[in-house]
């Protein structure tokens, strides 16, 4: 050992230093473009209208400093009035819930049950139509880091109109679609009117529910009515003793009271084909990449489940990705988080491939198509955060919203 070590140590001298080796360039693919600063409360969605309107939204489940406790004008929904400034948005009153997003009357303490105000935003979203949707998970931290059940009346899927600002739709999801621990995440939406009875379109969910209870949820957009599906199987679920990786550390899940455990989020990523025939989904926790038939999940049926699981199409491994999207070349754009990079998997070839990569990039977590051509996503060092081992704060303001031109003129797809 001694001896090889002295071997080794003499060639050093040889090695003269105009030696080069190639090195990791770090950086590939279209610019990105700065387009706005978050200095205050910490994002993780974007929405882009095609008047170049942008919101975001700020979840208190994953961040106690987003929770609305009556007093502090925390807001979990904003639109970005400047590069670096955020207002509530449809409202302040929408964004505080009288006395606060929880609930202190119940033991344990619960989300509060205002249908009329959001609790903890988990995504905002654009459809077809120009209409912003607001995804509401009911459920926040609470000071001690307790992430709250929702109650019904929390959870919820809020369209309003970008003319006016005013709400025009209220969906209410019932406590068997929507139970205290699910987590409903991120959604997508299919207009056609020929897929439904009712001919107002669909939306599809994802619920990465902490606790386990993982699965897709469907609404049906003409009757309010909903449906889960895939609850329980392998395809929703997290890895076991899933690890990944951000800038050499590790991502380990912490919560506070509890021992530290393995990143667990479940189904998380969602995109639709840009022809709306199929859905695009996976877990945070996990590597691969799904999807199924939407015909499949919009059957609500007495065989629909086994059918639904039958027809779940395995896309292999694509890296670690939090959210999904999609443009009319085709393509599932998604994060490649131990890459500092987003890549995108081509349905024509079944293979990802590297869209950009940059240093500055450390957690893609929401991206969203603009009709500019655009992709426009977040970076918001969600792996820094105290979520992740060991329960510390290393993020560091600002956090970032970036776009970058998508290939063959590239737009949002749209399905109406
Ligand atoms: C909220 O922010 C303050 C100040 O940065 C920090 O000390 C505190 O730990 C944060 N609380 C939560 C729940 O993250
Ligand atoms: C809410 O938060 C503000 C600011 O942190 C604090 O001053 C106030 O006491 C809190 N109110 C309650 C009811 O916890
Ligand atoms: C935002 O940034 C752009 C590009 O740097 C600049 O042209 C614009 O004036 C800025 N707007 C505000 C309100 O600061
Ligand atoms: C957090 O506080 C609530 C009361 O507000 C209590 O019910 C709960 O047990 C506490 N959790 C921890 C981990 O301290
Ligand atoms: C709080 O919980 C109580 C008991 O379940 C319920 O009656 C009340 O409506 C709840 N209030 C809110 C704002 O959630
Ligand atoms: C939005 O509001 C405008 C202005 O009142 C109205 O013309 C339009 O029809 C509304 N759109 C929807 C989808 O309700
Ligand atoms: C916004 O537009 C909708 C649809 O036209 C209408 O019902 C609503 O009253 C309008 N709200 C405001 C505040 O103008
Ligand atoms: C709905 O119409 C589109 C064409 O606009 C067609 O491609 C699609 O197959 C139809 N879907 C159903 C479920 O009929
Ligand atoms: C798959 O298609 C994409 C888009 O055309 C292309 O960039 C990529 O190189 C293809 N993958 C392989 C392995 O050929
Ligand atoms: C993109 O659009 C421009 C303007 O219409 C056109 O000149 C160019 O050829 C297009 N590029 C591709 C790759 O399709």
């Amino acid at each position: 050992m001694f001896s090889t070590f002295l071997a080794a140590a003499s060639l050093l001298p040889l090695l003269g230093s105009s030696q080069q080796l190639i090195q990791d360039p770090g950086t590939a693919g279209p610019e990105l473009e700065l387009v706005h600063l978050y200095y205050d409360q910490w994002p993780t969605g974007v929405a882009v209208s095609s008047t170049g309107r942008k919101f975001s939204n700020y979840p208190g489940a994953l961040d106690g400093n987003n929770t609305n406790n009556g007093s502090n004008g925390k807001y979990t929904i904003a639109e970005l009035t400047g590069n670096s400034t955020e207002t509530p948005f449809p409202n302040v009153e929408w964004n505080s819930p009288p006395g606060g997003a929880i609930n202190y009357t119940t033991t344990p303490p619960t989300g509060a049950n205002y249908q009329n105000h959001f609790i903890g935003a988990q995504s905002i979203v654009i459809d077809s139509l120009e209409r912003a949707w607001v995804l509401d998970t009911g459920r926040v931290q609470d000071p001690n880091g307790t992430i709250v059940e929702a109650t019904v009346g929390g959870p919820k899927l809020v369209g309003i109109n970008l003319t006016n600002n005013t709400v025009f739709q209220t969906i209410v999801f019932p406590a068997n679609v929507a139970p205290g621990d699910s987590y409903l995440n991120d959604v997508r939406f299919d207009l056609r009117p020929n897929i439904t009875a009712s001919g107002k379109g669909v939306a599809y969910i994802t619920d990465s529910s902490i606790e386990g209870r993982t699965g897709l949820v469907v609404v049906d957009l003409g009757t309010g009515e909903s449906w889960r599906h895939l609850q329980g199987s392998e395809f929703v679920a997290p890895a076991t003793q899933f690890l990944a990786y951000v800038w050499g550390l590790p991502i380990y899940a912490f919560q506070a009271g509890q021992p530290l455990s393995f990143q667990g989020f479940g189904a998380d990523g969602i995109a639709l084909s840009a022809d709306g025939e199929d859905l695009y989904f996976g877990g945070v926790g996990k590597r691969y990449l799904y999807s199924i038939p939407t015909a499949r999940l919009r059957d609500n049926g007495q065989f629909s489940e086994a059918l639904a699981q039958a027809s779940v199409v395995s896309r292999g491994q694509k890296g670690v990705s939090d959210g999904y999207e999609t443009d009319t070349n085709g393509y599932i754009y998604h994060g490649n988080a131990e890459q500092n990079a987003i890549s995108f998997y081509n349905p024509v070839n079944g293979t990802s491939s590297l869209f950009l990569r940059d240093p500055r990039l450390n957690w893609v977590d929401t991206m969203s198509t603009g009709t500019d051509g655009y992709l426009y996503f977040t970076n918001n060092q969600l792996a820094f955060s105290p979520l992740v081992w060991p329960g510390t704060d290393r993020r560091r303001r600002p956090f970032a919203l970036f776009r970058a031109k998508l290939p063959n003129n590239g737009t949002k797809p749209l399905l109406c």
